[in-house]
């Protein structure tokens, strides 16, 4: 970020700020972070989830539940199988998962989740045969195989970007209760 000061008689100097999210606080965070933005197992939760100004806001915003939930709790609803807001939408064509973005008059914005990388549709309402809780789709986290301590750090990252927690979360934290 760049900011133009003004320091009195029309004298202007700018100030480099160097962008708080470049360097994470700990070196947790900053596994959870590379693991958030480019793991090679599953999906990235960036392709889909916004968090600390990195990603982008298909999915829900992570923040609140990240500061309120614990990391059990965290990693079950990374492997929910019950979904709220996405849905199979069949058309006369053919059916896909989507989750909506926006309705304008008759036209329907729907992120297409059956790709890799969710694609933005734009569908005439009428074109909808049906639009049903998915029973087609799977958050990708579910079937990853995230080790618990890819789980942790990852659950490090989410912390820090909902509340600026640094506390180190331990694998065994994330393991189901004994
Ligand atoms: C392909 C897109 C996609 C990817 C990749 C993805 N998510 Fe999600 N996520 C979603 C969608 C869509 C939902 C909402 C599901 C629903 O309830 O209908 C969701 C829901 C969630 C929720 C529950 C939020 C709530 O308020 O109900 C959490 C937590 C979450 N994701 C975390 C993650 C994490 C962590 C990763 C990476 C390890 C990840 N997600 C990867 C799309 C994705």
């Amino acid at each position: 970020m760049r900011l133009l000061i003004h320091v009195g008689c029309g004298v202007f100097f700018t100030l480099q700020l160097v962008a708080a999210a470049e360097a994470g606080p700990s070196p947790q965070v900053e596994r959870g972070r590379e693991i958030f933005l480019n793991s090679k197992k599953g999906t990235p939760c960036g392709r889909c989830h916004s968090l600390a100004g990195v990603g982008k806001a298909i999915g829900p915003n992570l923040g609140t539940l990240a500061s309120t939930v614990g990391p059990r709790g965290l990693v079950m609803t990374f492997k929910m199988t019950v979904y709220a807001y996405v849905k199979d939408y069949a058309l006369a064509t053919e059916t896909f998962s989507g989750i909506e973005r926006k309705k304008e008059g008759t036209e329907i914005e729907i992120y297409d989740l059956s790709q890799p990388t969710p694609v933005l549709r734009k569908v005439d309402a009428k074109r909808i045969i049906s639009a049903k809780q998915t029973r087609l789709w799977k958050h990708p986290p579910a079937g990853a195989g995230y080790t618990s301590q890819e789980l942790a750090d990852l659950i490090g990252f989410l912390k820090w970007a909902a509340n600026g927690s640094v506390t180190e979360i331990k694998a065994s934290e994330v393991e189901p209760a004994p």
